[in-house]
Formats: structure tokens, C-alpha cells, sequence
């Protein structure tokens, strides 16, 4: 593997452009953390905690949780164990963080000079393609595994390949929510990708295209 030890990485798109998909991939092969904000709220509210009760009412409705709650939890996140490298230093792929100008801000504060982002990668796929990737997805309930019924299909209907566990729709998953979610990702999120462009690390990438292709893409880009 030839990514650097030292990468700090957010993944920035609209809901279903392949994040999820690629960050687990990457991470994997990179040996460095995964960080998906979403996972963690699901996994809140599968905890059936105070928090996830609060943030299940933003999600169903493909609204955003309010952005201290966040930032709170990516904090705390960010200095467990793993997101170190074996030098010492941070390494991380934030997928679904930051979303809002106020997030990508306390992120900015919150790293020092050394433990700077190193990329910002935007992946760019057409609107009208995004609603099918939503609604065909299924997640395992057990690995958390990524799915797709057509462009990704397990072998046996609503099992996992990987793991034999359970796949499940998600509930913001619904064409009403997956509505909500495209507007919010283009008024709150969108503007994130002049933010990094004024800062010189943003890097677009062409996330229509196979898995394997993007992913290759993105392995060059975060050389
Ligand atoms: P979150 O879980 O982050 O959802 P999202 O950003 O809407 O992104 P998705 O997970 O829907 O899409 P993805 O880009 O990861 O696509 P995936 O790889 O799964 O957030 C959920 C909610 O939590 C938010 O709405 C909000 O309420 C809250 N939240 C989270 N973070 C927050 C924050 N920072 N601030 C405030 N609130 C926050 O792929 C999608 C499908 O496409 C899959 O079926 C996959 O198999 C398929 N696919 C992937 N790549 C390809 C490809 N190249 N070709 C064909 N199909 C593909």
C-alpha cells in the first residue's frame, strides 16, 4: 500500500454518491480509520440512547442534527486509539463530516499545524443518478456492509456475502427523505466545496463510474 501513514482525508458528496463505499475500502486497504458520522448516529439510535432518540427525528427526516452534537462526537471520536498511525500521527478518512461551513470550521480549529487535512476529495455524480443508488441500497445489519439490489447485488436476495447477516433497508431511504437530503446537501453542504477550493486541497473526482475505477482514482489522488 502506497497512501502515506499521515493521511487526513475527508470525503465530501451528495447522499449516495459512494462515500460510504469507498471510505471502508480505502480505510481498509490504508490501514487507517473509518469515520462515517452516520454510522455513528445509527449506531446511537440502535443503542437506543438519549442521543440517537434526538438525532432519529433529524435523520428520518433527511434533515441534519444540529452541528454541536456533531462536533462534539467527531472530537471525542478523533482521539480514540485507532485514529493514530504508527508514528504518532493522525490518520483518518471523515466520511459525512464536516457538512455545514460551522463544521468544517471547528474541525479547522481543532487541527494543529502537523495534523492539517492532507485532502478533501468531492465526489461528483449527476442528481438524477443518485436516487436510484438510494433506493436500491441495502446495508448488513451485522458487518455494515454496502449493497446495491442492481449495481451490487448479493448473491442471495437479503443476505449478506460477506458476513450472512441480515440486509435492511435504511428509513431515510424513503423517496420523500432522499428529497429532503438532496435539498439540505445543496444549500448546507455544496458550499463546503468552494471553502476547500479557496484553501487549495479539494480534489474532484468523476464518482459516476465503476467502483473499481473510483476507487483507483481516488488511491492516485491521495498519494
Ligand atoms: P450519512 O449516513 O452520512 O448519509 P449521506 O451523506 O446522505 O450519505 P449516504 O450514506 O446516503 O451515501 P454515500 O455517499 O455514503 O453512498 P454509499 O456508498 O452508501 O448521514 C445520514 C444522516 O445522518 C444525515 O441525513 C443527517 O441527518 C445525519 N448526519 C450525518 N452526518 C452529519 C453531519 N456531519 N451533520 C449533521 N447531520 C449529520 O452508496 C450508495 C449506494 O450506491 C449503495 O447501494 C452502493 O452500493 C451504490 N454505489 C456506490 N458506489 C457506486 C458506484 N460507483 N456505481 C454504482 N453504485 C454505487
Amino acid at each position: 500500500m502506497t497512501l502515506q501513514l499521515r493521511t487526513r482525508c475527508v470525503f465530501l458528496g451528495a447522499p449516495g454518491a459512494g462515500k460510504g463505499t469507498q471510505a471502508k475500502r480505502v480505510a481498509a486497504e490504508a490501514g487507517i480509520a473509518h469515520i462515517s458520522t452516520g454510522d455513528m448516529l445509527r449506531e446511537e439510535v440502535r443503542s437506543g440512547s438519549a442521543l440517537g432518540a434526538e438525532a432519529k427525528t433529524y435523520m428520518d427526516a433527511g434533515k441534519l442534527v444540529p452541528d454541536q452534537l456533531i462536533i462534539d462526537m467527531v472530537k471525542a471520536r478523533v482521539e480514540r486509539p485507532d485514529c493514530k498511525a504508527a508514528d504518532g500521527s493522525s490518520a483518518w478518512i471523515l466520511d459525512g463530516f464536516p457538512r455545514t461551513l460551522p463544521q468544517a470550521e471547528a474541525l479547522d480549529q481543532s487541527l494543529t499545524g502537523a495534523d492539517a487535512l492532507t485532502h478533501v476529495i468531492s465526489f461528483a455524480v449527476p442528481e438524477d443518478v443518485l436516487m436510484g443508488r438510494l433506493t436500491g441500497r441495502r446495508t448488513c445489519s451485522k458487518c455494515g456492509a454496502i449493497w446495491h439490489i442492481e449495481h451490487n447485488p448479493t448473491k442471495q436476495d437479503g443476505v449478506c456475502d460477506k458476513c450472512g447477516g441480515e440486509l435492511t433497508q435504511r428509513s431515510d431511504d424513503r423517496p420523500e427523505a432522499i428529497g429532503k437530503r438532496l435539498e439540505v446537501y445543496r444549500s448546507q453542504t455544496a458550499p463546503l466545496l468552494a471553502y476547500y477550493g479557496d484553501r487549495g486541497v479539494l480534489r474532484e473526482i468523476d464518482a459516476n463510474r465503476s467502483p473499481d475505477v473510483v476507487f483507483q482514482e481516488l488511491l492516485n489522488a491521495m498519494q
